[in-house]
């Protein structure tokens, strides 16, 4: 059995039918729900806020995975909390304190996960990764979906996994952006468990989430 988690995102969904789209998801085998908050300003795309993170709860039973694309973002954090994100992920850029952010996520008793562009050196993680649920790693600059896949970033995949295994904690290790089904295996070889897909999961309509879900687990 493969330990190798799937997070859809849901920024290649059909936003006209955002619920349906997170119930399919759910029932094709997503492992987390990745929700892509974006704001026109610390990335060059707008998504969605708190309310349809909220609205969309209902939807699925599976952890809200809520990577925040804004800046600032401390101002926003209960709200996404409240929504009913399950993990907060937020970039060392999008504010002057991470550690302070880091420990206002789990003072809302929410996971906290920290995201490193392209262009970010994994040293950002020295003073938080003892207080980290999850580290995510930019395999493609952020703000869209449909992008080519990094590979200089298979490096630092591979480094942050060794950092990981020297706390001894069980912290998630996912991977972000031209996630298909050819890289997923060079991101899970270098000691990525939790992959996140948007084109790759949503390509074919419904009927191919499942097939493509599975295809991305390594089934
Ligand atoms: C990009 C987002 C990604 C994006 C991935 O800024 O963070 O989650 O939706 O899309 P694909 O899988 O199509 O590269
Ligand atoms: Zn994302």
């Amino acid at each position: 059995m493969s330990n190798i988690r799937i997070a859809p995102s849901i920024l290649s969904a059909d936003f006209a039918r955002l619920g349906e789209e997170v119930r399919a998801i759910d029932a094709a085998g997503a492992d987390y729900i990745h929700v892509d908050v974006m704001d026109g300003h610390f990335v060059p795309n707008m998504t969605i806020g708190p309310a349809v993170v909220k609205a969309l709860r209902p939807h699925s039973t599976k952890p809200f995975d809520v990577h925040l694309m804004i800046a600032p973002v401390d101002p926003y954090l209960e709200a996404f909390a409240e929504a009913g994100a399950d993990i907060l992920s937020v970039h060392p850029e999008s504010g002057p304190h991470l550690h302070r952010t880091v420990q206002t996520i789990k003072a809302l008793g929410r996971k906290a996960g920290v995201v490193l562009n392209p262009a970010t050196s994994l040293d950002v993680l020295d003073y938080v990764i003892e207080h980290l649920d999850l580290i995510l790693v930019m395999s493609v600059n952020p703000g869209f979906g449909g992008q080519s896949f990094i590979t200089s970033q298979l490096r630092k995949i591979e480094a942050i996994r060794a950092r990981i295994d020297e706390t001894g904690r069980d912290i998630d290790l996912e991977v972000d952006g031209g996630v298909d089904r050819d890289t997923c295996q060079l991101a899970i070889d270098a000691g990525a468990n939790v992959l996140v897909a948007g084109t790759a999961t949503f390509r074919g309509g419904p009927d191919k989430y499942a097939e493509n879900i599975a295809a991305l687990r390594g089934a």
